[in-house]
C-alpha cells in the first residue's frame, strides 16, 4: 500500500515501499537505508554493475542514463528497463525489481 504523502519507491520482490527522504540521494542509498539486500560491490561508483535493477514502473519519469551508466549499458547490452540504481535519482512512484 502506498503511503498517503511523500515520495516513495517500491522494491520487488520484497514488495517493500520506501519513503524518499533526500532528493539528492541515489536509489542505491534509499535501498541501503531501508536494509534491502542490494549488491553494490564498487560502492556506488557505477563500475561494477552489481546494483542493476529492472524498472517495472516509472521508467518514463527517470532522466536519461548519465555517461557512466550509458557506457556500462552499452558494454553489457542492458535492456532499456535495466538501470544502475547507484546512478539514478529517487523519482516518486518508481517500482524496481532486484534480479
Ligand atoms: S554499485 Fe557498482 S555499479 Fe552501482
Amino acid at each position: 500500500m502506498k503511503p498517503k504523502s511523500g515520495k516513495s519507491i517500491t522494491f520487488l520482490p520484497d514488495d517493500k515501499i520506501v519513503l524518499v527522504s533526500h532528493q539528492d540521494e541515489t536509489v542505491l542509498n534509499v535501498a541501503i537505508r531501508a536494509g534491502l539486500p542490494i549488491d553494490h560491490t564498487c560502492g556506488g561508483f557505477g563500475t561494477c554493475g552489481t546494483c542493476v535493477v529492472f524498472v517495472r514502473a516509472g521508467l518514463e519519469n527517470l532522466p536519461p542514463r548519465n555517461e557512466i551508466e550509458a557506457e556500462m549499458a552499452q558494454d553489457r547490452g542492458f535492456l532499456k528497463e535495466e538501470r544502475l540504481c547507484c546512478q539514478i535519482p529517487p523519482v516518486d512512484g518508481l517500482v524496481l525489481e532486484r534480479p
